[in-house]
């Protein structure tokens, strides 16, 4: 009896199906009781390649083991249970997962017990994930893309069943809520927003690997986003494959701008948002980017090629002058914005002259910061059955383009020297604990001295020596004071401060509490003018009334009792400062 179970396959035309109304499904946060037998006291690893989307997964899918009480290592070989997040975006991306898979092979023989899934963008493409599970006798289960949602059940009939299982359906028709999710930073957070593309650029896999384009409903996004605000979050990055096409599918006026803008209002001290598609990026955008401080002023960009021609084959939905022209509107309104690109060399058929046009495109927009790729043809993509260009004449193109885009990034850089900006803290770098590494909110990376716990705040940094890749710096402020500032906003969001504040608010605003106070002035004026007179005791009388209504006022009560919680609560953290 086969030990394989195929429960579904990729089918890569069956991915680029348009579903039109996906249905929305709530995880219902259930486990079986195998399940939770399995997970206790063990440990996963998870391995992941390639873009945001597949960290975000990564998150998700450790959630869902956190449910079984599965703690996270990061050391492969104690894993009791692995995953493997593959990326199919190009060949050598592709390429890394084999010798990965292969390194298992000790921790299956050290314990038969051990699961190794393998999950991510290359199981959606046709016939690998049949070769992957006959070849490698260690894999217990084969998840795509859309299945991340059902990685416990399907677990829980690995082990029911004890069969290795496929199961990779590409249908994008779920839009799945409530997701479970252990994050990877306590500081920055991924949003998804949209999943899959519409887009299909002609050397471009992802929109097989991960279907067509539906959005996540506003409200679901919102809720998540304000839990992050809550939770002491500095930086949301809200993530599409095409972010400016979000809320389209629901064809009720709904755009990218409307969610922006409602996330900004949210009060993330940082917002971010990737990946843009310039002919989509609208004016509407750009007013938005301008408006909210909190919208950090760092734009990626991808320009993918600078001639007209290459784009028309690459099916990307813009010219050279219309991607040029966008550019300078949002560079003119936001002056100090970074903005960095993707560039593909190689294409099919790209010729030497559109190659140039590739190399004045970048001259002439000067990026802050490019990544350059060689064109790796993907199967079932279009580009891939075109003339392709020869190998030599792409990696002498290639160099050629990193040369410019150097120089571009390093005259960014310099610009930069001399002005403070914002860092949010990511902690102290990998070489030396004393230097303390960030990105300025243009996207540049910038190292400074500083003490580690300023890890997770946003200090000002004054930018001092210019290399190519990141900008040394130095504080701009006393690293206490950033310190207590960080500790004064984590404070105002507590709850009981929060209220207190509202509370206070509305007190201040109250026409009825003014004319309490009103009252209450003129009664002690009666009282104080009346004394040694026979009204006396009638206008003390009024004045202690008075009083006592102030005293028994439900809003003023309530203020009262919330103080002395803001009290002990500051006291608690005074206690911990200590
Ligand atoms: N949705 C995003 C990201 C797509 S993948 C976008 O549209 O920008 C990230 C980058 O990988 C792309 O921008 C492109 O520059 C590069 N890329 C995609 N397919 C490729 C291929 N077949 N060969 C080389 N680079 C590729
Ligand atoms: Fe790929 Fe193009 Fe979609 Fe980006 S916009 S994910 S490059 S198809
Ligand atoms: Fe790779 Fe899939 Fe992202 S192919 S780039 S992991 S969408």
């Amino acid at each position: 009896m086969s030990k394989i179970l195929v429960k579904s396959l990729a089918n890569q035309k069956e991915a680029t199906q348009k579903v039109e109304n996906p249905v929305r499904i709530v995880d219902d946060g259930k486990v079986t009781p195998r399940l939770l037998g399995f997970g206790k006291d063990k440990l996963f690893y998870i391995r992941t390649y390639g873009c945001q989307a597949n960290i975000r997964d990564e998150e998700i899918m450790a959630g869902y083991l956190n449910r079984i009480g599965m703690k996270r290592t990061i050391n492969a070989e104690e894993a009791d249970l692995a995953i493997i997040n593959t990326c199919a975006v190009r060949e050598n991306a592709e390429a890394k997962i084999y010798g990965e898979i292969g390194s298992f092979k000790a921790n299956y023989e050290r314990n038969k017990n051990f699961m190794l899934v393998i999950a991510g963008c290359v199981m959606e493409e046709n016939g690998v994930a049949q070769e992957l599970m006959a070849t490698y006798s260690w894999i217990s289960l084969i998840i795509g893309t859309h299945d991340v949602p059902n990685l416990l059940p399907l677990l829980d009939e690995c082990l029911k069943s004890k069969k290795n299982i496929i199961n990779v359906r590409s249908f994008a028709g779920e839009v799945v809520e409530n997701m479970p999710s252990m994050r990877i930073s306590p500081y920055k957070a991924y949003v998804n927003i949209s999943y899959g593309c519409d887009k299909f650029c002609t050397y471009c896999i992802v929109p097989y690997t991960r279907g067509r384009e539906r959005s996540r409903k506003m409200e679901d996004i919102l809720k998540e986003c304000q839990e992050l605000v809550n939770d002491g979050y500095k930086e949301i990055t809200l993530l599409g494959q095409n972010v400016n096409s979000y809320g389209l599918d629901f064809k009720d006026g709904t755009t990218f701008a409307h969610l922006l803008e409602a996330v900004a209002k949210t009060g993330i001290p940082q917002l971010k948002f990737l990946t843009s598609y310039p002919s989509q990026f609208s004016d509407e955008m750009i007013e938005i980017m301008a408006k909210y401080p909190n919208i950090v002023h760092w734009l990626h960009f991808p320009v993918q090629s600078g001639s007209t021609n290459v784009l028309s084959k690459m099916g990307r939905r813009y010219s050279r002058e219309e991607y040029v022209e966008i550019a300078r509107k949002i560079k003119a309104k936001m002056p100090d914005i970074g903005l960095t690109t993707d560039i593909i060399v190689g294409f099919p058929k790209e010729t030497e002259e559109d190659f140039l046009d590739t190399l004045s495109l970048c001259k002439e927009i000067e990026y802050s910061a490019a990544f350059t790729f060689i064109y790796s043809p993907r199967s079932g993509t279009p580009a891939a059955r075109m003339e392709q260009v020869p190998e030599e004449i792409q990696h002498e193109r290639f160099d050629r383009l990193k040369a410019v885009i150097e120089d571009s990034t390093a005259k960014h850089s310099a610009s930069m020297v001399g002005k403070i900006y914002d860092i949010l803290v990511d902690g102290p770098s990998k070489k030396d604990e004393n230097i303390l590494s960030g990105y300025a909110t243009n996207g540049k990376l910038v190292n400074f001295p500083g003490p580690k716990y300023l890890t997770g705040c946003i200090v000002k940094v004054k930018m001092v020596e210019s290399h190519v890749y990141y900008i040394k710096g130095e504080l701009a402020e006393d690293p206490i004071i950033a310190k207590a500032r960080d500790v004064a906003y984590l404070i105002s969001l507590d709850p009981v401060v929060k209220e207190y504040q509202r509370l206070d608010e509305t007190l201040r605003n109250s026409d009825e509490i003014k004319a309490l106070g009103d009252k209450l002035v003129l009664a002690k004026k009666n009282m104080v003018l009346s004394k040694g007179s026979e009204n006396y005791p009638s206008a003390k009388k009024d004045y202690e009334d008075v009083l006592n209504e102030i005293k028994n006022h439900p809003l003023l009560n309530n203020r009262d009792n919330l103080s002395s919680e803001v009290e002990d609560l500051l006291i608690t953290i005074r206690n911990i400062l200590k």
